[in-house]
């Protein structure tokens, strides 16, 4: 403890009132709140927009995979592209460690002009992104400003409304759009995908993102460093809906159950001019924090496959206490969670879900109650076992061990088919199939509630 204020003391003496300007872009301070207060004890001011080489590549339904390079700086390369002042425009931005230029940022690009015919801009800042993790940190101040002067060239190019632009950011990335949608209030929606906890947790609004930073806020939290985890994401709310899929910390399907990732920092202690560097920083894997993007691709898709509901706690949520929808229903986690009506009602709302472990993620959840005939008290199980009408099945425990009549099991099950494409569900106690409505004895009733809409089925075999 005491080395750590040691720590602080070199970090927060050496740095106060340092500045930097970049032309169109103005001056950066590393004065409070950027650093030098809780949560946020680092060193450092922002590279220049030269450095990062920040690239902002345009993708229509003209340019498919070929997209084009277009520029702020010099606006022709806008009036000349494919760009249309038509269109909603989506930016999306990286985060640490990342690019623009290939991956997942391309492939969102491509997947959203199938559903929709707008501008997609990938916004590359890799350079300004491969160092240490607190120069990205430093950085993302100079790209949400560029990200805003390109907004602000389109306003006076094209007068195109604020009321058109989409920002989406995973981790460094969404604090890039909040800061973006901070120097140009108005932006219809920003997109946080797990935005990164160190550095911007418990840190004052302005240097994160934030439900002040754009119409509407919607945040994914796939790895939220939440005690005794690790994590890189953010655990507190910071939009108008966050959703916390599988609680938001670990998420099924990565493979280590403690997340893999892990940020090492080292300080080098210069003795001469006593300062501390942070020299390293990287992270391993990222499972976990990498679902969030993954998670907002498929919905896109998928879109009830993602309802979140409105619970305290994960635990909460997971005892059943938050079923099902309440009468204004469930947002959609995700590309579909605008459609919300309620969403502006308030800020800081937790919405809890689970997910699959593998594409598409998307599940439906439900509350199934089976009640036994034809047997007084026996060992066995009971499972449901649900088929789609393209021939894939999903099977679920309801219950095992001494099963006894006349007693009602209840279960939650987030069901990877979506009620409407189920074409049956068959019974299964102590491994013998029965077809619902068909079985003669073995379950007695069969209700299934659906999360969606409180709509109660029953199946009574006949
Ligand atoms: C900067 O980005 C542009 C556009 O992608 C690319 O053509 C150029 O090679 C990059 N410059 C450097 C120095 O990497
Ligand atoms: C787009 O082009 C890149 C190479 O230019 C290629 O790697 C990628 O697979 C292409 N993606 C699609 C969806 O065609
Ligand atoms: C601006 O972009 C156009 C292409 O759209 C190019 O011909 C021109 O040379 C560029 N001007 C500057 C100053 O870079
Ligand atoms: C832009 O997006 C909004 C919100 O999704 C939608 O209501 C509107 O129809 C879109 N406009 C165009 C021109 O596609
Ligand atoms: C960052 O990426 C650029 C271009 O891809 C490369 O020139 C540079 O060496 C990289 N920096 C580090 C620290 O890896
Ligand atoms: C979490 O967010 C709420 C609402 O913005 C705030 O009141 C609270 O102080 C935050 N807690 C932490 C630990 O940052
Ligand atoms: C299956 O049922 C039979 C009686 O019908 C019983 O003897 C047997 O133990 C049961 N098997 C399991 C695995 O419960």
């Amino acid at each position: 403890v005491v080395g750590m204020w040691i720590l602080a003391f070199y970090v927060l003496g050496t740095v106060a009132g340092k500045e930097v300007c970049y032309p169109r872009l103005g001056c950066f301070t590393d004065d409070p709140p950027w650093s030098g207060v809780p949560g946020r004890l680092l060193t450092g001011l922002p590279e220049s927009p030269e450095h990062m080489n920040i690239t902002f590549s345009l993708y229509t339904r003209e340019t498919g995979n070929n997209s084009q390079v277009i520029s702020a700086i010099n606006s022709s390369t806008i009036q000349k592209s494919h760009f249309s002042s038509r269109r909603n425009t989506s930016f999306i931005i990286h985060g640490f460690g990342s690019t623009g230029k290939k991956g997942w940022v391309v492939e969102m690009c491509l997947l959203l002009l199938e559903v929709e015919n707008i501008n997609c801009i990938a916004v590359d800042w890799q350079q300004g992104a491969n160092g240490t993790y607190v120069s990205a940190v430093n950085n993302i101040r100079v790209i949400g400003a560029e990200v805003a002067y390109f907004i602000k060239t389109l306003q006076k190019i094209f007068r195109y409304s604020l009321h058109k632009i989409h920002l989406i950011g995973h981790s460094l990335g969404a604090h890039t759009a909040g800061e973006a949608g901070r120097r140009i209030q108005g932006i219809r929606r920003i997109t946080g995908l797990d935005p990164a906890g160190p550095y911007f947790e418990g840190t004052p609004p302005e240097v994160r993102l934030d439900p002040s930073d754009a119409d509407f806020v919607d945040v994914i939290h796939s790895n939220a460093a939440h005690f005794p985890a690790i994590g890189l994401g953010m655990y507190n709310t910071t939009g108008h809906l966050d959703f916390y899929p599988n609680g938001g910390t670990v998420m099924p399907g990565c493979a280590d159950l403690i997340p893999e990732m892990k940020l090492i920092l080292l300080f080098s202690f210069n003795p001469a001019t006593r300062t501390v560097k942070t020299v390293y920083a990287t992270i391993i894997g990222g499972c976990h924090h990498s679902r969030s993007h993954e998670f907002y691709f498929e919905s896109i898709l998928y879109p009830t496959g993602y309802l979140g509901y409105p619970c305290e706690t994960y635990k909460s949520f997971e005892s059943g206490d938050c079923f099902p929808c309440p009468q204004e229903g469930c947002p959609m986690m995700g590309h579909h969670a605008d459609r919300f009506s309620a969403k502006l009602k308030r800020v800081n709302q937790k919405y809890f879900l689970n997910t699959a472990a593998d594409p598409p993620f998307a599940t439906w959840r439900q509350k199934v109650f089976v009640k036994l005939s034809g047997v007084k008290k026996m060992k066995g199980d009971i499972n449901l076992v649900f088929h789609d009408t393209e021939g894939k099945t999903k099977e679920y425990e309801i219950a095992s061990g001494v099963l006894s009549q006349d007693q009602v099991y209840t279960k939650y099950l987030d069901v990877e088919i979506n009620p409407k494409n189920t074409k049956k569900i068959e019974f299964l106690w102590n491994k013998t199939i029965f077809t619902l409505l068909w079985a003669r004895l073995g379950a007695e009733n069969v209700h299934i509630i659906h999360g969606e809409d409180g709509h109660l089925n029953n199946y009574k075999p006949r």
